[in-house]
């Protein structure tokens, strides 16, 4: 097989492992076109002339300079801020590239992230290593936090007063890495990133904007394993993501 078949070959077995990995089979009727001028791109390199993705985001200057992830990690110290604090094993701070382009935001942490210390490690977290793969990027080239970096009760959605304590964090965060491109995954990091009540049904799928960082709002993978039958739109929102990076998508039925 010619190197760009075998990349184009492996560019679909990276898709189908998370399309079928609650048993969903996928059908695929078009395989990729050979991408348009060469093999898709390394996610560093630099973007050919259709992606919009130009440069790193650039820093903004209405500030001080930004904080490093490590001294924003050393302000959060043992917090106390909220009430989530009593229930906690552990902070999950955020793990993956300082300097990474891609970053996904979740919710907050479950039990087996709790234990570990690590966001996205359970189920919720294996399916999103697949998508990130499918992606063409590697789980350790991008970084992954939440929302708020203690884990509720029973698993229970944030509640306001959490959010608004850990979000100086989340954007402190976003700050010091400045990535090209934000993924929001689910509800709560999309409303609370980009301070809009709409339902993710509507955000998901629709560029925005998270201070001059373009962000796409999908589904969360923890819905994703609850309902299947949606992976097909969240993994459209990812093939836009893809071509902001300049990367070739695969097309699906
Ligand atoms: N769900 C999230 O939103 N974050 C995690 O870290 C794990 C599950």
């Amino acid at each position: 097989m010619s190197t760009e078949l075998e990349e184009i070959a492996q560019e679909l077995r990276r898709h189908l492992a998370w399309q079928e990995s609650d048993g969903t089979r996928v059908i695929l009727k078009n395989p990729a076109p050979p991408a348009p001028a060469a093999a898709p791109v390394a996610p560093s390199a630099p973007v050919s002339a259709q992606a919009p993705v130009a440069a790193q985001a650039p820093a903004r200057d209405d500030g001080p300079p930004a904080k490093t992830l490590d001294q924003v990690r050393q302000e959060l110290g043992d917090c106390k801020r909220c009430k989530l604090c009593n229930g906690r094993t552990q902070i999950v701070y955020g793990v993956g590239n300082p300097r990474a382009e891609l970053v996904f935001v979740g919710e907050g942490p479950g039990a087996d992230e709790d234990a570990q210390g690590v966001p996205f490690v359970g189920k919720a977290g294996q399916l999103l290593t697949k998508m990130i793969e499918a992606m063409q990027f590697k789980r350790d080239d991008v970084y992954i936090c939440n929302v708020v970096k203690c884990r509720p009760p029973n698993n229970r959605n944030p509640e306001a007063d959490e959010i608004e304590a850990c979000e100086p964090f989340l954007k402190a965060q976003l700050a010091a890495i400045r990535p090209k491109v934000i993924v929001a995954l689910g509800k709560f990091a999309a409303q609370t990133l980009l301070r809009d009540a709409t339902p993710i049904t509507r955000l998901r799928g629709q560029w925005r904007e998270y201070q001059g960082i373009p962000l796409m709002p999908t589904f969360h993978p923890a819905y994703l394993l609850r309902s299947p039958e949606e992976k097909g739109k969240a993994w459209s929102d990812l093939q836009e993501v893809m071509k902001r990076f300049g990367l070739a998508t695969p097309k699906k039925a």
